[in-house]
C-alpha cells in the first residue's frame, strides 16, 4: 500500500467537520487508491465530541482509512500535513463588531498558520473554509513564510456551485451542460458571481438566458446571499453543500481540472486582472499538475469591473484591518 497522506481538518466536532470526514475517509478527496491519515484539530472543551466521530469513523471500517489522530493543539495536528482543510472558525456572535471578528479569527489562523510553517510536508495544500475564509488565509500564509504563498487557498466552490445550479435552472437544462461561471473577489455577499464567459451546453449562456435583468436583480443576489437563506431555511448554515465544495476542490487542485473547463478559486493575486498582488482573491482556476493557474485574457466589461472592484475593496478593507491589529 503507499504511504498515507495526512490530512488534517480542523473544526472536526462541526457540523461542516462530520459532513466532510466520512466522505475523506472514504477516499472521495484524493482518488480511489489514495490511503488517507486523519488529524483531526478541535478546541478543547470539543476533543470529545471529536473522538465520538472517530468512533463513528472506525465504525465504517473504511479501506483507506490509514489511522485517525485528535488534537487540540495545532503544532501537533499539522505535523506531516499533506492537506488541510481549515473549518474550525470562531462565528460572529451578538454585538461582535467586524474588528473583533477579524482579531478572535486572526487569533486563530496565526498559529495554525505557524504550525503549519513548522511541520508541514513539502507537497502541502491548505484550503480554508471557516470565514472570513480570504482574510483568514491570508492570515495563515503571512504567518507561514516557508510555505509558497499559492499553496494557501480560500473556498470559493460553493459559491462557484451555487452558481452553476442557478443557471441550469434558469436555463432548464441538468447542472451537468453548465460550465465556466466565475466567482470573484471575497466569499462574502459582496462576491460577484459572473455568468459572461459561462457555457450552456457548449453555448454562451448570456445567449442562451437573454436576460440581463435577470441575470443582474436575481441570479447575482441569489448566489451571494445563498448561505444567509440557507441559514433562514434551515436554521444552521450550509453544512453538506461546504462539505462538498471543500471535496471538489482539493480533488481538483490534487488531479486536475477537465480539459477546458475552469472553477473559481480565491488564491493570493499576482495582479491578474488588476487585483493587487497577494491579495487572496476570487479567480477562474484551472488546475494542472497539482498548480492552479488563473485563466487569463477573458474580457471583462465595465459592469463586471465595477462589482469586482467592489468586492476587492472589501477585501483590501479586511487586509488593512488586520495589519492594523498586527495579524499579519
Ligand atoms: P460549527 O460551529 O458547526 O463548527 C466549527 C467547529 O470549529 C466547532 O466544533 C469548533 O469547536 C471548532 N473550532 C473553533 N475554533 C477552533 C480552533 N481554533 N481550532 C480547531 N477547531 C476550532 O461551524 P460549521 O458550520 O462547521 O462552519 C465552520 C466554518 O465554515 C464557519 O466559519 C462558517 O462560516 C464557514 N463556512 C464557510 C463556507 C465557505 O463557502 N467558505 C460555507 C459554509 C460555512
Amino acid at each position: 500500500m503507499t504511504v498515507p497522506v495526512n490530512v488534517t481538518v480542523t473544526g472536526a466536532a462541526g457540523q461542516i467537520g462530520y459532513a466532510l470526514l466520512f466522505r475523506v475517509a472514504s477516499g472521495q478527496l484524493l482518488g480511489p487508491d489514495v490511503p488517507v491519515r486523519l488529524r483531526l484539530l478541535e478546541v478543547p472543551q470539543a476533543v470529545k465530541a471529536a473522538e465520538g466521530t472517530a468512533m463513528e469513523l472506525e465504525d465504517c471500517a473504511f479501506p483507506l482509512l490509514a489511522g485517525i489522530d485528535i488534537f487540540d493543539d495545532p503544532t501537533a495536528a499539522f505535523d506531516g500535513v499533506n492537506v488541510g482543510l481549515l473549518v474550525g472558525a470562531r462565528p460572529r456572535g451578538p454585538g461582535m463588531e467586524r474588528s473583533d471578528l477579524l482579531a478572535a479569527n486572526g487569533g486563530i489562523f496565526g498559529p495554525q498558520g505557524k504550525a503549519i510553517n513548522a511541520g508541514a510536508a513539502d507537497d502541502v495544500r491548505i484550503l480554508v473554509v471557516g470565514n472570513p475564509a480570504n482574510t483568514n488565509a491570508l492570515i495563515a500564509s503571512a504567518h507561514a513564510p516557508d510555505v509558497p504563498a499559492d499553496r494557501f487557498n480560500a473556498m470559493m466552490r460553493l459559491d462557484h456551485n451555487r452558481a452553476l445550479a442557478q443557471l441550469a435552472l434558469k436555463a432548464g437544462v441538468p447542472v451537468r451542460d453548465v460550465a465556466n461561471v466565475i466567482i470573484w473577489g471575497n466569499h462574502s455577499a459582496k462576491q460577484y458571481p459572473d455568468i459572461a464567459h459561462a457555457v450552456v451546453d457548449g453555448k454562451s449562456a448570456v445567449d442562451i438566458v437573454n436576460d440581463d435583468a435577470w441575470v443582474r436583480d436575481t441570479f447575482v443576489p441569489t448566489v451571494a446571499k445563498r448561505g444567509a437563506a440557507v441559514i433562514e431555511a434551515r436554521g444552521l448554515s450550509s453544512a453538506a453543500s461546504a462539505a462538498n465544495a471543500a471535496m471538489a476542490h482539493v480533488n481538483d487542485w490534487v488531479n486536475g481540472t477537465p480539459e477546458g473547463v475552469w472553477t473559481s478559486v480565491a488564491m493570493p493575486s499576482d495582479g491578474s486582472y488588476g487585483v493587487p498582488e497577494g491579495l487572496v482573491c476570487g479567480f477562474p482556476a484551472r488546475a494542472k499538475n497539482g498548480a492552479w493557474e488563473i485563466v487569463q485574457g477573458l474580457e471583462i466589461d465595465a459592469y463586471a469591473r465595477e462589482k469586482i472592484d467592489v468586492s476587492v475593496a472589501e477585501l483590501i478593507e479586511e487586509r488593512d484591518a488586520v495589519t492594523e491589529l498586527g495579524l499579519l
